[in-house]
Order: structure tokens, then sequence, then C-alpha cells
């Protein structure tokens, strides 16, 4: 069994009563630092994993790793009991590290190098995902103890990003196939799996793909598969607390509707939803340039920032997502338009343009909330550009570290 270092343990800080973003900001003398910094409140992921159980408690998480895969984060929802949804070796061996248990890691990437099903067999990580006959015949290979959890495309009519060119077979034409194909190697098809698209806005895609895995998955009770599972994916809101309440009922409507007749464990892999809200960037102004009109009247300000598309906003370019922006100066403060550039080369490296802003000087702040979900894991310094460190934050009576 081959194990890598254990992570570097980070200090966390401990706050009595409500979280002061500015006070924390000020904390972390940023004027010395190159590179923007998050401020990452623990509290805001146990939160939502309290949320999640109360609304969802017939749902078990299983928390997708490449989201956010920093060691505090990791930690907190092992100590809240969730499971893992891991794509590779290296994220298997990530967990395993970190104290979770075999049983509460799911390797749920249909397309799996041969290393990394070996990998997985040896630290008995037994549930994987596998969407067509060429992966079904691989685990025959090489795992053929293990179970395979069938994932069929249902993609929602609006996300950020959809999966189903990608991933998932065609439930009606090819899913009860791929069981007989299964069947007949002696490969276990254990459940059923799908994923709507990550910040998904369709909300009752996650009615129609239940509708959809419940007749899978009782094709695959008559064809003697020892079917267990249903795992209803991601695509649940970040920062939207109203829209995930009507998912998590959706979602209890659904297995109501369509799996009331059937024993199955139903887990899920939220990704962004634990995440995205826990984290705010802090980034530093560290040049500028002011557009005048003829008559010398400024019109437009330029900022130059310490963080772009390249780092933490990459999900401007990837996902099409708009940024919010929070300065500190005073609110009645004129305002002017302003575009935000981040520090490499790249023309392209906008964080946003045409947002009302103070007129802010070399030195000053911007903070962007709303950052935990695809920035740490989707990051690369291009140009040398260094990338952020984040400072965690948990409240007193919270604590589980
Ligand atoms: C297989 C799988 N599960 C779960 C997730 C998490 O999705 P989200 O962050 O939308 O919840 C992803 C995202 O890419 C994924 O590919």
């Amino acid at each position: 069994m081959r194990r890598v270092r254990t992570p570097e343990r980070k200090p966390i800080n401990i706050y009595e009563g409500t979280f002061d973003l500015k006070a924390k900001i000020l904390e972390c003398s940023l004027k010395d630092l190159d590179a923007s910094i998050n401020i990452c409140d623990l509290t805001s992921i146990i939160n939502k994993f309290n949320d999640w159980k109360r609304l969802m408690p017939n749902v078990e998480p299983f928390y997708a790793i490449k989201c956010n895969d920093e060691l505090p984060v990791l930690e907190t929802l092992l100590h809240l009991g969730s499971g893992v949804d891991c794509a590779s070796l290296k994220e298997i061996e990530h967990v395993l590290n970190i104290g979770f248990k075999p049983d509460k890691i799911l390797f749920a990437n249909p397309m799996k190098n041969i290393s990394h099903i070996e990998y997985a067999k040896a630290n008995n990580v037994t549930d994987s995902t596998v969407d067509n006959e060429f992966e079904i015949y691989k685990i025959f290979q090489h795992y053929p103890e293990s179970n395979a959890v069938l994932r069929f495309r249902s993609d929602a009519l609006k996300a950020y990003r959809s999966f189903g060119k990608k991933f998932g077979c065609d439930a009606e034409e090819d899913g009860v196939a791929l069981m007989l194909v299964a069947k007949a190697l002696g490969v276990n098809v254990n459940g059923v799996s799908f994923h709507v698209g990550s910040g998904c806005s369709d909300l009752y895609a996650y009615d129609r793909a239940i509708d959809t895995g419940s007749n899978l998955y009782k094709a695959g009770i008559m064809m003697k598969h020892k079917m267990e599972l249903v795992d209803i994916g991601g695509g649940f809101p970040g920062h939207n607390d109203e829209m995930f309440c009507e998912i998590a009922e959706i979602v209890n409507e659904a297995l109501k509707k369509y799996m009331s007749d059937v024993e199955a464990k139903i887990i899920a892999e939220p990704g962004r939803y634990f995440v995205s809200a826990a984290y705010t960037t802090i980034c530093r102004v560290y040049s500028k340039r002011e557009l005048r009109d003829k008559d010398g009247e400024l019109e437009k300000i330029m900022y130059y920032v310490n963080d772009g598309i390249y780092g933490t906003f990459n999900a401007i370019i990837f996902e099409k997502i708009k940024v919010d922006t929070i300065h500190f100066k005073d609110e009645n403060s004129k305002t002017y338009s302003s575009l935000i550039f981040g520090p490499t080369c790249d023309a392209a490296d906008i964080l946003c343009d045409n947002i009302q802003l103070p007129n802010l000087k070399d030195g000053d702040f911007i903070a962007f909330p709303n950052t935990g979900a695809y920035t740490v894991t989707r990051s690369c310094g291009f140009n040398g550009f260094i990338l952020p460190k984040t400072s965690y934050y948990i409240r007193k009576d919270m604590q589980l570290l």
C-alpha cells in the first residue's frame, strides 16, 4: 500500500460571535503580501452540513474533493461524518491520509487508469462509477470483486457546466445492456448515478433524473444485481440557500414518488454546496490607470489586482460566472465605472468590467465573496504570480478540529 506524506497541518483561528470580515482582513496584514489571500470560515461548512442533514435527511453526502481539497476543509467534513467522492489515485491517497475510511470513499470517475483501479483495490475502495462496456471490462480484469455504479446521462436544461457529452450512458438505450454485460462478466452493479450539471438552475432536473435512475435501479434488481445505491450527484448551489431548500424539497418528493417501493441507500456528491460560501478572497490593488474624456473628466478607472483568471477567478472563463465585490471605503463615496484586471500579461485576465467602485488607491483591498469552489484546486501560477494562501477561522462554539 502506497502512502504519501501526511498533509501539513494549518493553524485555525478561533472567533466569538459573528464573523467580522473587515477585522480579519486587517489582522492578515496584507500590505506586504504579493499574493491575494483567502479567508475561510469553517463555521460556514458546518452550517451547510447541518442544513443538508435537516433538509435532506435521507441523502448521505459524499463531498467531491475536486472542488476544494484543503486539509481543514476535508478534516471538518470528516469530523461531521461526510463521505468523499474522488476521481483519481492522488485524491484517494489524499483522503486516506486524512483518515477517511475506504467505505466512505466513492471512486466517482467513470474513466479510470488501471493503476488507479489497482490502488483502489489495494486500499479496499470498493465502489466506482462506470458508464460503458470498456470500463466494465477493465473492472472485470483488474478488480472483479468491486462494485460498479452505473452512471447515466441526465443533463439539466441550465447549468454552469454540463457533463452529458463526456460522461454517462444513455439510460434507455444502453443502461440495461450494460448491466447485462456486467452480469455476463460476473461484475456486480450495485447502484446508479447521475450528475445534472454543476451550478444547476433547472431544479426539476433532479426529479427527471431520479425518475430515470429508479427505473434503471429496478431493472438491476430484476437482473439479480445486488443493488443498494442511488447516487444523485452534485450540482447544488454554493451560496443560494433558498434554491437549495427548493432542490431539497424536489429531491425528497422524487425519492418518495419513485423509490419508496425499493430499498436503497441514497447518496450525493455535492462539491460547491459545502465550500463556495466559506471563502472570501482578498485582493490588493497594486496599480491603476485612469481614462479621461477630452475635457479631462474621469471616465473610467482600471485597477490591477494580485489574483485573476489563472488563479482564484478561473471560473470567469470556465463557467462564465460573474463575481461580486466588496470594498471598504465609505458607502457614500463617489463611484466610477471600473474595470478590474488580474496580474498576468494576458489581456483577457479580467475579473469584472463596468462595475461601480469608489476611487481606490494603490494598496487598497477589494474582497470577493464565495470563492471556495473550484479555486484552490484549479488555479495555476501562470506568469510567475503566486497563488493565495488560506487563513482559517472557526467560531468558538463550533470547534471540531
Ligand atoms: C463526478 C462529479 N461529482 C460531483 C461533482 C461536484 O459537482 P458540484 O460542485 O456541482 O456539486 C463533480 C464536479 O465536477 C463531478 O464531476
